[in-house]
């Protein structure tokens, strides 16, 4: 009986909002219902009701394992808009259609609990006909329809509960960027079975981990099957309509850093906020051979009597990071980095030395948290020394800052994900619970496996760069690199002699002010040693 049925809190309760033309919504129904009949290898739409008849051959291909005779046109999702744009709407839209095949199996998942109770939950349940619910179960937080289809919800402060059965037709992270990226690839493999699609619906927070997943390879790569959208809050036809939502945003506006305004309302990743290196790294990337050469003119065949430093980030509970630094008469360049999951420190070492290719030189440093005991033991016994590195945050990020700023540590363009780790890197909120501030700044520790490889290599770096050194502009390195070797020579060394005439080489006189003990004995002794002058 119908009227026996528990129903899930707030069911239906949206069925009768409109959904209003947005172009990017409306593009995402779209993608998500194209299908490719793989009988007659033409692409066609499925229905509103998840059916998929091919237009061509008329072959159906329905129920839970229709994916496998067409699969989709696009498997992986990224909703990606400003605050309140309307990703969670779409996508629950999304998730109610897909819910219409017979015994289709979904995840809906939130970055944390309160987020799948105040959004995730409530809009897909608001669009879920209480007529067509068959079990609610709250206990395990899961909804059965009249067509055995069925929707668990699970909130992902633990990363493992993305993990399920296999056959699974979908998942949805909402928030994603606020998820752990391990959930994406512990979810992910669920899918294979069922031939099933994902979707990530976010605001960006920086460069965070779906740029990597999903962003990049759906917008910059082009790989097939990876499908996604940007809109800013504005394109949410309610916005667009209503003055007074208008003008909360507006007051956001002149109230937020452009850049965190950016982020939030228009979901651009280059928020520069509590971004601890910011510009600093664009500004030091060799985008081209061309720059790289520069720096290393034999490149890309770097020469093997160079010296090069090896920056580790060990992970067993997040990736393996590694970064190759050559080292230059002209500063310091990251030539190619490593990032791998879960990789046993035995394993990596082989790896790290295959991907590197460093049995070429004979003079390499390798660095890593002075903490790290098990890597030097494990890579000790494989032959391979590891410096033990300072593991302070701050006295590495300086040490880190001080390269940057004299422009003497470059990201040559082949270390591209180091580049992106090291842009994005940020302080954490330091606001406690309480609201209180917290006594130090800590870091985000989130795709911070790079940033930290890098900070220990220079760590393990007995040189520091000249801070009185000025840096050339960009004009002016490119006068220089114009000259050949000895023209270069010669002119350093009449940049010496220059100096020495100039400044510090002309001797001073024993009464002029800054002779080394010049001034001490017309103070008092005491002044010198303070109290301690008891002790004498
Ligand atoms: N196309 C649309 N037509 C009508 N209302 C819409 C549309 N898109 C979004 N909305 C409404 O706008 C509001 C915000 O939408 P939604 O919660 O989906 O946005 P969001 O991007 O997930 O926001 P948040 O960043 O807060 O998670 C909701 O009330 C939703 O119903
Ligand atoms: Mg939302």
């Amino acid at each position: 009986m119908a009227s026996a049925v528990r129903l899930p809190p707030g069911c239906g309760k949206l069925l009768e909002e409109p959904l209003l033309y947005n172009e990017y919504q409306q593009r995402f129904i779209r993608a998500r219902r194209q299908r490719f009949c793989l009988n007659c290898r033409t692409l066609g739409s499925m229905s509103e009701m998840g059916q998929f008849t091919c237009a061509k051959c008329k072959k159906e291909h329905n129920g839970r394992w229709g994916n496998l005779t067409a699969p989709r046109a696009f498997n992986r999702f990224m909703l990606l808009a400003g605050r309140g744009g309307g990703k969670t709407l779409v996508a629950a839209h999304a998730v109610r259609e897909e819910l219409m095949i017979p015994g289709a199996q979904w995840w809906a998942m939130g970055a944390d609990y309160k987020l799948l109770w105040d959004s995730t939950f409530p809009t897909l349940v608001g669009l879920l006909h209480p007529q067509w619910i068959k079990r609610w179960d709250p206990e395990h937080v899961e909804i059965t329809l009249q067509n055995d289809a069925k929707v668990a919800f699970r909130s992902l402060e633990d990363p493992d509960r993305a993990r399920g059965p296999h056959g699974v037709g979908g998942m949805w992270l909402d928030e994603a960027a606020k998820c752990p990226e391990r959930a994406w690839h512990v979810g992910t493999p669920m899918l294979i079975k069922a031939g099933g699609i994902a979707i990530a619906s976010t605001t960006p927070l920086g460069y965070d981990w779906t740029y990597e997943q999903i962003e990049e390879q759906a917008l910059v790569r082009r790989e097939p099957g990876y499908w996604a959208a940007r809109w800013k809050t504005l394109d949410n036809p309610l916005f667009r309509t209503n003055p007074v939502m208008r003008e909360q945003i507006e007051r956001d506006r002149k109230r937020m850093t452009a850049a965190f305004f950016a982020q939030e309302y228009e979901a651009e990743r280059k928020n520069a906020e509590g971004l601890i290196y910011g510009d600093l790294i664009d500004q030091n990337v060799l985008k081209d051979d061309e720059a790289v050469r520069r720096y290393l003119p034999e490149w890309p065949n770097i020469s093997p009597n160079r010296k090069v430093l090896i920056g580790v980030d060990e992970g067993s509970d997040h990736p393996f990071g590694a970064v190759l630094i050559v080292v230059t008469d002209r500063g310091l360049v990251v030539v190619s980095d490593y990032l791998e999951r879960m990789k046993a420190h035995s394993l990596a070492h082989d790896d790290i030395w295959t991907r590197f290719g460093l049995h070429r030189w004979a003079e390499k440093v390798f660095a890593a948290n002075k903490n790290a005991l098990n890597l030097r033991l494990e890579w000790g016994l494989k032959g391979t020394g590891v410096v033990q590195a300072e593991n302070k945050h701050e006295v590495g990020i300086q040490r880190m800052q001080s390269w940057l700023v004299t422009k003497k540590l470059k990201f040559a363009y082949t270390a591209s994900r180091t580049i992106q780790q090291c842009g994005s890197y940020r302080n954490a909120d330091n606001t406690k619970k309480s609201g209180e501030k917290k006594e130090r700044e800590g870091v985000f520790k989130l795709r911070d496996e790079l940033p930290d490889a890098c900070r220990y290599a220079l760590m393990a770096w007995p040189e520091l760069p000249d801070p009185d050194e000025v840096p050339m502009s960009e004009s002016e390195q490119k006068r220089w690199d114009a000259f050949d070797e000895r023209t270069r020579n010669e002119l350093k060394i009449l940049a010496e002699m220059r100096k020495a005439k100039a400044g510090t080489g002309v001797d001073l006189k024993p009464e002029e002010d800054g002779y080394p003990t010049g001034n001490i004995f017309q103070h008092d002794v005491s002044d010198l040693f303070g109290n301690d002058m008891d002790s004498f």
